[in-house]
């Protein structure tokens, strides 16, 4: 497969997905994408843990969906009560990225390394979601089990998690609103 898309090609063609067919990565491209993580900018240690595993990843999908649940927080609530809303949406990827606890910069390391998973996935023509859900488990009871199945490195808090897999064509994806939030100072 060729694929001549400009980063600025990709940018624009990268949503939120929110539904993906039971198809997983091919495994040369997950390579690509997760090699890509590496070379974000850094500040500080940070992981990248590539979960497969449908039994994990159910497993923390349900603790998130569990967590959303009774957590207090309006927003959280509201989409945890949409009938049949799952937390994952069915990804067969879950990239869960981590930073140690004490490093102030580490969820501004991972996003850097989840935006260049996320645009090297699209650019592959999988679809991504840039997801804080992932993240809820860790902060349940059931999260440090889950953290040693995953083998997390010891001190290390799970920040930000990425979904990928082949999307499901037949989701509507919403317009973007225009954001009129940009000023230049000359
Ligand atoms: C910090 C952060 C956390 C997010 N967490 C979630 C999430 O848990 N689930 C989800 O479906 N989308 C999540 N999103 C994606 C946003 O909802 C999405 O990017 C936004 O609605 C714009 O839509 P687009 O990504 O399709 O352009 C998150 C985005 C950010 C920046």
């Amino acid at each position: 497969m060729v694929i001549n898309m400009s980063i600025f090609n990709v940018i624009e063609k990268r949503r939120s997905i929110r539904s993906y067919l039971d198809e997983n990565v091919n495994e040369d491209d997950l390579k690509k994408i997760v090699d890509t993580g590496k070379i974000a900018p850094i500040a500080g240690e940070f992981q990248i843990t590539v979960v497969q595993n449908k039994d994990l990843i159910q497993k923390i999908n349900d603790v998130a969906l569990d967590t959303m649940k009774n957590s207090g927080n309006e927003f959280l609530e509201s989409r945890a009560a949409i009938p049949g809303y799952q937390p994952l949406y069915g990804a067969p990827t879950l990239i869960l990225l981590s930073a140690p606890e004490e490093n102030i910069y580490g969820a501004l390391t991972t996003s850097a390394a989840a935006e260049n998973i996320i645009l090297a996935a699209t650019a592959l023509e999988y679809g991504t979601c840039y997801a804080i859900t992932p993240t809820l488990p860790f902060i349940s009871p059931a999260g440090d089990e889950i953290a040693k199945e995953l083998g997390l490195p010891e001190g290390f808090k799970v920040l930000i998690g990425v979904l990928i897999g082949k999307a499901d064509e037949s989701e509507e994806i919403a317009e973007r609103a225009e954001l009129d939030n940009i000023n230049y100072v000359k």
